[in-house]
């Protein structure tokens, strides 16, 4: 996490004494990552965080993943994916596709979401449509759309719909965070970064749960396990530190724009285990005056690249049959550019009205349950207008 963040009581020294009026002491956990050598958090809870009564094997239901094979361009309709309105953002989240680095879901969660946490890698949310509260042990955190919302690994926490959200879903094996390169040694963002500290948003006050014998549902690095605590893990009084979950809003991405064509990593926004997640947003188009505002044809040769379109209309894919709630997924070995005359159609465009989340993994993208349940067969076929012979 790029900075400093205290919230609720804590003692004025670290690993001192420190009790509720009643006299106890408060038990210190120190969340940190990458083993004590990177960013930390120091949490006080009322209960010790240890306290287990049960822990049981929870199958793991998310279906196989298949190679992109043959190797094709693929558009998906997300917005046709069916959800149960009991559905919930944790059990209820579908997987489109998946590799060793990154695991990437849909749900349309209409539910409260059981507790749980996430001790193989960060999450990140984008919120597509909707809005939730998302209540964490750091406190809780109110999104809606167009949200980014990045959860730490091991961070307890529900979702907490307000009617619906309809929530796109990264689970990285590892940590998700700004690009370093728009960062300062210390961590601070630089000044050519597109967005920046005030930009984001995190929990502000402790959030206090009661019970006892309460579940935990915990994916890991073998499998899911459920357990019950003796007490609700939501009982920290105070924190203070580097880690914790936050937001950033995609309407914050200040557009890095230019007189020719600017490359996609302009639009990157964090960086991930062998993967990049970019925001497109609305923006002043190229304006050299022989410009071509609509992306030239590319062999995206180390990468992956998935687009979700989320609102707007998308010049360069005019056409295709894509729209709001598409993805279309454009793998290493396949060029793939605008669709048929969109070059010359953009020429003389000043804007484009567009919002994107781009997902672009180094490793290749296979293919779960929910993208072919949502596949356009036809996509592939769109740029020459002709099916297989
Ligand atoms: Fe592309």
């Amino acid at each position: 996490m790029p900075f400093y963040r205290r919230v609720g009581e804590i003692p004025a020294k670290r690993h001192t004494q420190f009790r509720s009026p009643q006299g106890s002491l408060y038990a210190e956990e120190l969340m940190g990552v990458e083993g004590f050598s990177a960013d930390s958090a120091l949490l006080y809870h009322r209960n010790l965080p240890t306290a287990i009564v049960n822990a049981v094997a929870v199958p793991d239901e998310r279906g196989e993943l298949r190679a992109n094979h043959p190797l094709k361009p693929r558009s998906y309709r997300t917005q046709d994916l069916k959800f149960g309105a009991d559905a919930d953002a944790v059990t209820d989240r579908r997987r489109l596709f998946g590799n060793a680095d990154v695991t990437i879901g849909f749900v349309v969660a209409g539910a409260a979401s059981p507790l749980y946490r996430n001790a193989a890698g960060d999450e990140l949310f984008y919120v597509q449509g909707g809005s939730a509260t998302v209540e964490t042990i750091y406190g809780a955190l109110e999104v809606g759309d167009g949200d980014y919302v990045v959860i730490p690994t091991s961070c307890t926490y529900r979702v907490v719909p307000n009617g619906t959200v309809r929530l796109l879903v990264l689970e990285a094996r590892g940590h998700i965070g700004p690009p370093k390169r728009y960062l300062s040694a210390r961590g601070q963002f630089l000044e050519h970064a597109p967005y920046c500290e005030r930009d984001l948003r995190g929990p502000t006050e402790p959030l206090l749960g009661d019970g006892e014998d309460v579940d935990v549902l915990v994916r890991h690095r073998a499998g899911l396990t459920r357990y019950t605590y003796a007490h609700h893990p939501f009982d920290v009084v105070g924190w203070d530190g580097c880690l914790y979950p936050w937001v950033f809003n995609i309407d914050d991405f200040e557009p890095i724009t230019g007189r020719v064509h600017q490359p996609p990593p302009v639009h990157q926004t964090f960086e991930g285990p062998n993967f990049v997640v970019c925001s497109f947003c609305p923006r002043k188009v190229d304006y050299h005056p022989l410009a071509i505002p609509v992306p030239y044809n590319h062999a995206n040769v180390d990468s992956d690249e998935l687009m979700f379109y989320v609102r707007g209309n998308y010049e360069a894919r005019k056409g295709s049959g894509i729209g709001i709630g598409s993805m279309s997924l454009h793998p290493s070995g396949f060029t793939h550019g605008p669709q048929p005359g969109a070059a010359e159609a953009s020429i003389g465009a000043e804007f484009f009205d567009e919002t994107a989340v781009m997902v672009d993994t180094f490793a290749p993208l296979e293919l779960g349950e929910a993208a072919e349940a949502c596949e356009d067969p036809g996509y592939a076929w769109t740029w020459s207008g002709r099916g297989p012979a």
